[in-house]
Protein backbone atom coordinates (compact mmCIF):
# COMPACT_ATOMS: atom_id res chain seq x y z
CA UNK A 1 0.00 0.00 0.00
CA UNK A 2 1.47 3.07 -0.76
CA UNK A 3 1.44 5.34 2.10
CA UNK A 4 3.72 8.92 0.51
CA UNK A 5 3.32 9.67 -2.92
CA UNK A 6 5.99 13.34 -3.49
CA UNK A 7 5.21 14.48 -6.51
CA UNK A 8 7.49 16.98 -8.45
CA UNK A 9 8.92 18.28 -5.69
CA UNK A 10 11.47 20.74 -5.32
CA UNK A 11 13.20 23.40 -2.41
CA UNK A 12 15.25 26.26 -3.85
CA UNK A 13 16.92 28.88 -1.53
CA UNK A 14 17.72 32.18 -3.06
CA UNK A 15 20.49 31.76 -5.24
CA UNK A 16 20.38 27.55 -4.65
CA UNK A 17 18.57 24.71 -6.23
CA UNK A 18 19.05 21.96 -3.57
CA UNK A 19 16.70 19.33 -5.39
CA UNK A 20 14.32 19.45 -8.22
CA UNK A 21 11.26 17.68 -10.09
CA UNK A 22 11.53 14.94 -7.18
CA UNK A 23 9.00 12.02 -7.94
CA UNK A 24 8.80 9.39 -4.71
CA UNK A 25 6.55 7.03 -3.65
CA UNK A 26 6.81 5.12 -0.17
CA UNK A 27 4.91 2.20 0.61
CA UNK A 28 4.21 0.34 3.29
CA UNK A 29 6.88 -2.37 4.71
CA UNK A 30 9.22 -0.79 2.71
CA UNK A 31 12.55 0.40 5.16
CA UNK A 32 14.43 2.88 2.84
CA UNK A 33 18.05 3.87 3.62
CA UNK A 34 18.33 7.97 2.16
CA UNK A 35 22.22 8.78 1.71
CA UNK A 36 23.78 11.67 0.14
CA UNK A 37 27.10 13.60 0.86
CA UNK A 38 26.84 16.68 3.70
CA UNK A 39 24.14 19.12 3.01
CA UNK A 40 22.83 17.35 0.15
CA UNK A 41 18.85 17.98 1.59
CA UNK A 42 18.35 14.55 3.38
CA UNK A 43 17.32 16.68 6.57
CA UNK A 44 15.22 18.79 4.64
CA UNK A 45 13.64 16.28 2.85
CA UNK A 46 12.37 14.42 5.66
CA UNK A 47 11.05 17.52 7.39
CA UNK A 48 9.11 18.31 4.32
CA UNK A 49 7.73 14.67 4.48
CA UNK A 50 6.46 15.47 8.12
CA UNK A 51 5.12 18.59 7.35
CA UNK A 52 7.41 20.43 9.40
CA UNK A 53 8.95 22.56 5.79
CA UNK A 54 6.99 23.84 3.35
CA UNK A 55 8.47 22.50 -0.33
CA UNK A 56 9.03 25.25 -2.95
CA UNK A 57 7.64 23.31 -5.74
CA UNK A 58 5.29 20.53 -6.04
CA UNK A 59 3.04 18.75 -3.36
CA UNK A 60 3.18 15.14 -0.67
CA UNK A 61 0.29 13.19 -0.70
CA UNK A 62 -0.12 11.32 2.49
CA UNK A 63 -2.33 8.30 2.10
CA UNK A 64 -5.64 8.67 4.38
CA UNK A 65 -5.10 8.49 7.87
CA UNK A 66 -1.46 7.82 7.60
CA UNK A 67 0.54 8.56 10.82
CA UNK A 68 4.11 10.08 10.27
CA UNK A 69 6.66 9.67 13.27
CA UNK A 70 10.04 12.15 12.58
CA UNK A 71 13.19 11.84 14.20
CA UNK A 72 14.96 15.09 14.00
CA UNK A 73 18.90 15.06 13.68
CA UNK A 74 19.17 17.33 16.28
CA UNK A 75 17.04 20.07 18.72
CA UNK A 76 15.65 17.13 21.19
CA UNK A 77 15.24 18.44 24.38
CA UNK A 78 12.60 17.30 26.81
CA UNK A 79 11.73 18.82 30.05
CA UNK A 80 9.12 18.43 33.29
CA UNK A 81 8.10 15.16 33.11
CA UNK A 82 9.51 11.45 34.39
CA UNK A 83 11.45 9.48 31.44
CA UNK A 84 9.02 6.83 32.23
CA UNK A 85 6.01 9.69 31.96
CA UNK A 86 7.45 10.77 29.19
CA UNK A 87 8.00 7.86 27.30
CA UNK A 88 4.35 6.19 28.49
CA UNK A 89 2.69 9.01 26.72
CA UNK A 90 4.05 8.27 23.52
CA UNK A 91 1.23 5.63 23.48
CA UNK A 92 -1.51 6.13 21.19
CA UNK A 93 -4.52 6.44 22.91
CA UNK A 94 -3.80 4.50 26.12
CA UNK A 95 -2.49 7.54 28.15
CA UNK A 96 -5.89 9.49 27.16
CA UNK A 97 -7.91 6.51 28.12
CA UNK A 98 -5.89 5.47 31.51
CA UNK A 99 -7.17 9.22 32.78
CA UNK A 100 -10.95 8.64 31.88
CA UNK A 101 -10.81 5.46 33.47
CA UNK A 102 -9.34 6.41 36.28
CA UNK A 103 -12.17 9.21 36.80
CA UNK A 104 -14.57 7.04 36.10
CA UNK A 105 -13.80 4.35 38.77
CA UNK A 106 -13.09 7.19 41.38
CA UNK A 107 -16.42 8.53 40.25
CA UNK A 108 -17.65 5.64 40.69
CA UNK A 109 -16.17 4.94 43.91
CA UNK A 110 -18.16 8.29 45.21
CA UNK A 111 -21.39 6.78 43.94
CA UNK A 112 -21.52 3.45 43.87
CA UNK A 113 -25.46 2.86 43.28
CA UNK A 114 -24.91 4.85 39.93
CA UNK A 115 -25.59 2.48 37.19
CA UNK A 116 -24.50 5.24 34.63
CA UNK A 117 -21.25 5.26 35.80
CA UNK A 118 -20.64 1.50 36.06
CA UNK A 119 -21.84 1.32 32.65
CA UNK A 120 -18.88 3.92 31.50
CA UNK A 121 -16.67 2.23 33.71
CA UNK A 122 -17.11 -1.20 31.90
CA UNK A 123 -17.59 0.76 28.43
CA UNK A 124 -13.60 2.07 29.70
CA UNK A 125 -12.69 -0.98 30.67
CA UNK A 126 -13.56 -3.26 27.70
CA UNK A 127 -11.68 -0.57 25.56
CA UNK A 128 -8.90 -0.29 27.82
CA UNK A 129 -8.86 -4.31 27.26
CA UNK A 130 -8.82 -4.44 23.54
CA UNK A 131 -5.76 -1.33 23.30
CA UNK A 132 -3.96 -4.17 25.11
CA UNK A 133 -3.83 -1.18 28.01
CA UNK A 134 -2.79 -3.53 31.14
CA UNK A 135 0.14 -3.98 29.14
CA UNK A 136 1.14 -0.99 28.17
CA UNK A 137 3.72 0.16 31.10
CA UNK A 138 5.41 -3.27 30.27
CA UNK A 139 5.98 -2.22 26.30
CA UNK A 140 7.47 1.18 27.84
CA UNK A 141 9.91 -0.69 30.35
CA UNK A 142 11.08 -2.84 27.11
CA UNK A 143 11.23 -0.30 24.83
CA UNK A 144 13.06 1.77 27.44
CA UNK A 145 15.30 -0.80 28.29
CA UNK A 146 15.89 -1.53 24.72
CA UNK A 147 17.10 1.75 24.42
CA UNK A 148 19.58 1.38 27.10
CA UNK A 149 17.58 3.03 30.09
CA UNK A 150 18.54 1.38 33.38
CA UNK A 151 15.21 0.91 35.56
CA UNK A 152 16.45 3.15 37.77
CA UNK A 153 16.61 5.77 35.17
CA UNK A 154 12.36 5.46 35.34
CA UNK A 155 11.67 7.89 38.03
CA UNK A 156 14.34 10.68 36.96
CA UNK A 157 12.90 13.67 35.32
CA UNK A 158 13.75 14.47 31.86
CA UNK A 159 15.91 17.25 32.49
CA UNK A 160 18.61 15.22 33.44
CA UNK A 161 19.83 13.64 30.61
CA UNK A 162 22.44 14.90 28.03
CA UNK A 163 21.74 15.29 24.19
CA UNK A 164 22.43 11.74 23.24
CA UNK A 165 20.17 10.58 25.65
CA UNK A 166 17.54 12.97 24.90
CA UNK A 167 17.29 11.54 21.55
CA UNK A 168 17.33 7.86 23.33
CA UNK A 169 14.16 9.43 25.01
CA UNK A 170 12.44 11.26 21.25
CA UNK A 171 13.20 7.50 19.62
CA UNK A 172 11.33 5.33 22.39
CA UNK A 173 8.50 7.58 22.18
CA UNK A 174 8.40 7.14 18.31
CA UNK A 175 8.46 3.63 18.83
CA UNK A 176 5.73 3.06 21.18
CA UNK A 177 3.41 5.48 18.67
CA UNK A 178 4.14 2.28 16.29
CA UNK A 179 3.60 4.96 13.69
CA UNK A 180 2.51 4.03 9.76
CA UNK A 181 5.61 5.59 8.91
CA UNK A 182 8.90 6.01 10.52
CA UNK A 183 11.31 8.86 9.15
CA UNK A 184 14.18 8.97 11.26
CA UNK A 185 17.04 11.00 10.98
CA UNK A 186 20.60 9.65 12.08
CA UNK A 187 19.46 7.53 14.68
CA UNK A 188 22.34 5.78 15.33
CA UNK A 189 24.77 8.77 16.12
CA UNK A 190 24.66 8.53 20.04
CA UNK A 191 23.95 4.80 20.48
CA UNK A 192 26.43 2.10 21.28
CA UNK A 193 26.27 -0.94 19.57
CA UNK A 194 24.35 -3.00 21.90
CA UNK A 195 21.49 -0.43 21.48
CA UNK A 196 22.18 -0.48 17.55
CA UNK A 197 21.74 -4.20 17.29
CA UNK A 198 18.68 -3.86 19.76
CA UNK A 199 16.72 -1.20 17.40
CA UNK A 200 18.01 -2.92 13.99
CA UNK A 201 16.13 -5.60 15.54
CA UNK A 202 13.04 -3.57 16.32
CA UNK A 203 13.36 -1.96 13.06
CA UNK A 204 12.99 -5.08 11.10
CA UNK A 205 9.67 -6.07 12.74
CA UNK A 206 8.90 -3.33 12.02
CA UNK A 207 5.89 -3.66 9.62
CA UNK A 208 5.29 0.03 8.38
CA UNK A 209 7.76 1.90 6.33
CA UNK A 210 11.00 3.32 7.46
CA UNK A 211 13.02 5.82 5.77
CA UNK A 212 16.38 6.10 7.38
CA UNK A 213 19.12 8.82 7.39
CA UNK A 214 22.53 7.05 8.18
CA UNK A 215 26.44 7.25 7.82
CA UNK A 216 26.44 3.76 9.61
CA UNK A 217 27.02 1.23 6.65
CA UNK A 218 26.77 -1.73 9.01
CA UNK A 219 23.17 -0.93 10.09
CA UNK A 220 22.26 0.46 6.77
CA UNK A 221 23.31 -2.65 5.73
CA UNK A 222 21.16 -5.12 8.25
CA UNK A 223 18.06 -2.80 8.04
CA UNK A 224 17.22 -1.18 4.69
CA UNK A 225 15.99 -3.40 1.26
CA UNK A 226 16.39 -0.07 -0.86
CA UNK A 227 18.55 2.85 -0.81
CA UNK A 228 17.14 6.39 -2.24
CA UNK A 229 20.14 8.61 -2.97
CA UNK A 230 20.06 12.74 -3.15
CA UNK A 231 22.69 13.99 -5.28
CA UNK A 232 23.37 17.25 -7.41
CA UNK A 233 19.35 17.88 -6.84
CA UNK A 234 18.15 14.45 -8.47
CA UNK A 235 16.65 11.55 -5.96
CA UNK A 236 17.77 8.47 -7.42
CA UNK A 237 16.66 4.51 -6.31
CA UNK A 238 18.44 1.28 -6.18
CA UNK A 239 16.85 -1.36 -4.70
CA UNK A 240 19.22 -3.82 -2.33
CA UNK A 241 21.03 -2.82 0.91
CA UNK A 242 24.24 -0.55 1.29
CA UNK A 243 26.97 -2.66 0.37
CA UNK A 244 25.02 -3.57 -3.24
CA UNK A 245 24.27 0.11 -3.76
CA UNK A 246 27.93 0.98 -3.15
CA UNK A 247 28.70 -1.83 -5.97
CA UNK A 248 26.34 -0.33 -7.92
CA UNK A 249 27.81 3.02 -8.02
CA UNK A 250 31.72 1.42 -8.34
CA UNK A 251 30.11 -0.05 -11.45
CA UNK A 252 28.34 3.26 -12.47
CA UNK A 253 31.49 5.45 -12.06
CA UNK A 254 33.43 3.16 -14.30
CA UNK A 255 30.58 2.94 -16.64
CA UNK A 256 30.87 7.01 -16.77
CA UNK A 257 34.24 6.98 -17.59
CA UNK A 258 34.45 4.52 -20.04
CA UNK A 259 31.46 7.05 -22.18
CA UNK A 260 33.44 9.77 -21.23
CA UNK A 261 36.47 7.86 -23.08
CA UNK A 262 34.36 7.40 -25.87
CA UNK A 263 32.96 10.86 -25.94
CA UNK A 264 36.90 12.41 -25.84
CA UNK A 265 38.05 10.07 -28.24
CA UNK A 266 35.87 10.93 -30.06
CA UNK A 267 35.97 14.46 -30.18
CA UNK A 268 40.29 14.06 -30.72
CA UNK A 269 38.74 12.13 -34.17
CA UNK A 270 36.50 14.64 -34.98
CA UNK A 271 38.99 17.52 -33.94
CA UNK A 272 41.18 15.93 -36.38
CA UNK A 273 39.00 15.78 -39.19
CA UNK A 274 38.34 19.54 -39.03
CA UNK A 275 42.12 20.14 -38.77
CA UNK A 276 42.85 18.09 -42.06
CA UNK A 277 39.51 19.66 -43.82
CA UNK A 278 41.05 23.36 -42.83
CA UNK A 279 44.50 22.19 -44.43
CA UNK A 280 42.87 20.63 -47.69
CA UNK A 281 40.65 23.62 -47.84
CA UNK A 282 43.76 25.86 -47.50
N1 LIG B 1 17.04 28.94 4.44
C1 LIG B 1 18.08 28.45 3.77
N2 LIG B 1 18.70 29.19 2.81
C2 LIG B 1 19.75 28.69 2.12
N3 LIG B 1 20.27 27.46 2.32
C3 LIG B 1 19.69 26.69 3.26
C4 LIG B 1 18.57 27.12 4.03
N4 LIG B 1 18.20 26.11 4.88
C5 LIG B 1 19.05 25.10 4.63
N5 LIG B 1 19.94 25.43 3.70
C6 LIG B 1 21.01 24.59 3.14
O1 LIG B 1 20.44 23.46 2.56
C7 LIG B 1 21.38 22.38 2.58
C8 LIG B 1 20.68 21.11 2.95
O2 LIG B 1 20.66 20.92 4.34
P1 LIG B 1 20.22 19.55 5.00
O3 LIG B 1 20.39 19.75 6.44
O4 LIG B 1 18.87 19.15 4.51
O5 LIG B 1 21.31 18.54 4.41
P2 LIG B 1 21.68 17.07 4.88
O6 LIG B 1 21.78 16.24 3.64
O7 LIG B 1 20.75 16.62 5.93
O8 LIG B 1 23.14 17.26 5.48
P3 LIG B 1 23.88 16.49 6.71
O9 LIG B 1 24.37 15.18 6.14
O10 LIG B 1 25.00 17.41 7.04
O11 LIG B 1 22.91 16.34 7.82
C9 LIG B 1 22.51 22.83 3.52
O12 LIG B 1 23.64 23.15 2.75
C10 LIG B 1 21.95 24.05 4.21
O13 LIG B 1 22.96 24.98 4.49
MG1 LIG C 1 20.94 16.16 7.87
Amino acid sequence: MRLIQLEDIGVVFPGRVLFEHIAWAVFRGQRIGLVGVNGAGKSTLLKMICGDFQSTQGKIVLARETTVGYLPQSGISFRGRSLFAEAYSGLPDIPHLQEQLDAARAALADDPASEALLELTGVLEHRFHMLEGYRAEAKVAAVLGGLGFKEADFPRSTDEFSGGWQMRIALSKLLLRDPDVLLLDEPTNHLDLKTVVWLEGFLRAFSGAVVLVSHDREFLDGMVTEIAELAFGKLSLYPGNYSEYEAGREERAELLAKEQEKIDTERKHLGEVCRAFQVQSK
